[in-house]
């Protein structure tokens, strides 16, 4: 077993982290919040994530993870040290290095052996190359280092079992040393490994993200044309998923992709490819069809309405899916602003990410209109004119039919997520528009 530091806390990091000792490596998990590090150490999860907390206790009660802001100490004798801190989005659709540059100095100023650098972060091609570079330039102890790339396919809501349990790990390496200590490490998880230089690793990153982004916005592209010829979606999709090639998951249409990965990833890769004067011309119209489509029950419902001035609207679901408080790039971000410029008074409602979303918004008047949040589904429906459903939670998908009709002055229901039954909906009496479907 290897003694390993994960630089980050965030949700590659940490479950990186919890995830290595759980499989009996010695882990020290490295973060600057130090209150962070204080809460972790107490058992306490920074980020909603099941069944996280459980290896997080379990794991720190038997001694092989500790959390520290001390990043000298956790890494100057570690075997391999894994960088999972974020590369936020720049203005130009760029990647943000600045915190994987801090943690590669770092790293140089600190070790004081033989150290593999595995960069779990997702990169621009060449990066790992860069980062190899810069810690070469800084290192100050005739040491070994190489540098490696370990890009995460973690999903939010199913982080640690899709580490423990992951379809492939992908390694890029640029020598025998590092490729066999990192195998090594990863032995005990008993999944595939695939093995490629480094820039190909850092591209397998982006092509899979990006792949399934474009799978995405091609399935709403094409829900948006079912509305118009009156074909249905749903059941195109699971035409389409009958062949093998394409594939049963992937297939939803929605109100767009949101998160922190595909948007951001999407524009990354269209940004490198610009860069070398290349244009990326599926993933451009991948971007294109899910700023769209963020937008298109807000259309509709403008249609339908007059105004939203003065109504009660009823929201469902403020995160970018289910299973995580994340806010980023949700569809909600993109439709409540417009609401409450038309002067709604929106009540919202979100079994976890109700906090963070009045954080952005607080609670009461906000321009012309105002927001409210709720802890029951019920008092956001009670004499609301229109609804709005914009995350598949599962207390969400459980609110019967009947419960529209019986609980809003209008039952209106605008469902991004295709929740419900057309029929069903109707056959209770409440008017239902859902995307790739006719009312
Ligand atoms: C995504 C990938 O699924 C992971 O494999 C990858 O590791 C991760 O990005 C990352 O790069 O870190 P995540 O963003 O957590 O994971 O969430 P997804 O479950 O992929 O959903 C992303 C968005 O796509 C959500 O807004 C979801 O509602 C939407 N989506 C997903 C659809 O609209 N339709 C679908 O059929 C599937």
């Amino acid at each position: 077993m290897y003694k390993i530091a994960v630089a980050g806390t965030g949700y590659v990091g940490l479950v990186a982290g919890v995830c290595f000792a759980e499989v009996g490596h010695q882990v020290t998990c490295v973060d600057i919040d130090e209150k962070k590090v204080a809460l972790m150490k107490s058992g306490v999860s920074p980020i909603y994530e099941a069944g996280l907390t459980e290896l997080m206790l379990k794991n720190y009660a038997s001694g092989r993870i500790d959390y520290t802001t001390d990043y000298k100490s956790a890494y100057k004798d570690a075997d391999a040290i894994f960088i999972g801190v974020g590369t936020p989005e720049q203005p130009d659709g760029s990647a943000n290095l600045s915190h994987i540059a801090t943690v590669a100095r770092q790293i140089a100023e600190t070790i004081e052996k033989d150290c593999l650098v595995v960069v779990k972060s997702t990169v621009p091609v060449g990066t790992n190359d860069k980062v190899e570079q810069f810690i070469q330039d800084f290192l100050i102890r005739d040491v070994k280092v190489d540098v490696a790339s370990n890009p995460e396919f973690l999903a939010q809501g199913s982080a640690v079992d899709d580490t423990l349990h992951a379809e492939r790990i992908i390694i890029g390496t640029e020598s025998k040393w590092a490729e066999e200590l990192l195998t090594k490490i990863y032995r005990p998880f008993h999944i595939p490994i695939v093995s490629v230089n480094r820039r190909s690793a850092e591209m397998i990153k982006y092509a899979s993200n990006d792949f399934l982004a474009l799978k995405i916005s091609y399935m709403n592209d094409i829900a948006n044309l079912c509305e118009l010829v009156g074909a249905d979606i749903q059941d195109v999709a699971i035409g389409m998923s009958f062949d093998e090639r394409i594939g049963n998951k992937f297939l939803n249409a929605g109100i767009g992709f949101g998160g922190s990965c595909f948007p951001k990833d999407t524009k990354a890769l269209d940004y490198i490819a610009r860069q070398h004067g290349y244009e990326l011309k599926t993933v451009k119209a991948a971007i294109d069809v899910n700023k769209q489509q963020k937008r298109v029950l807000y259309e509709k419902a403008s249609k339908r309405l007059i105004t939203f001035n003065g109504l009660k609207v009823a929201v469902l679901g403020l995160t970018f899916k289910p299973g995580t408080d994340d806010l980023r790039e949700a569809a909600s971000l993109a439709n409540i602003p417009l609401l409450l410029e038309q002067g709604a008074d929106i009540y919202a409602y979100d079994p976890v990410g109700a906090d963070n979303f009045e954080r952005l918004y607080p609670a009461g008047k906000n321009g012309t209109g105002s927001i409210t949040y709720v802890a029951k589904i019920e008092h956001a429906l009670k004499d609301a004119s229109v609804c709005f459903i914009f995350t598949e939670w599962g207390e969400i998908k459980a609110v019967l039919p009947e419960t529209y009709k019986s609980l809003m002055r209008t039952p209106l229901v605008y469902d991004g997520r295709n929740i419900y039954h057309v029929q069903k909906m109707q056959d209770a009496g409440v008017e239902y528009y859902s995307i790739g479907r006719k009312p």
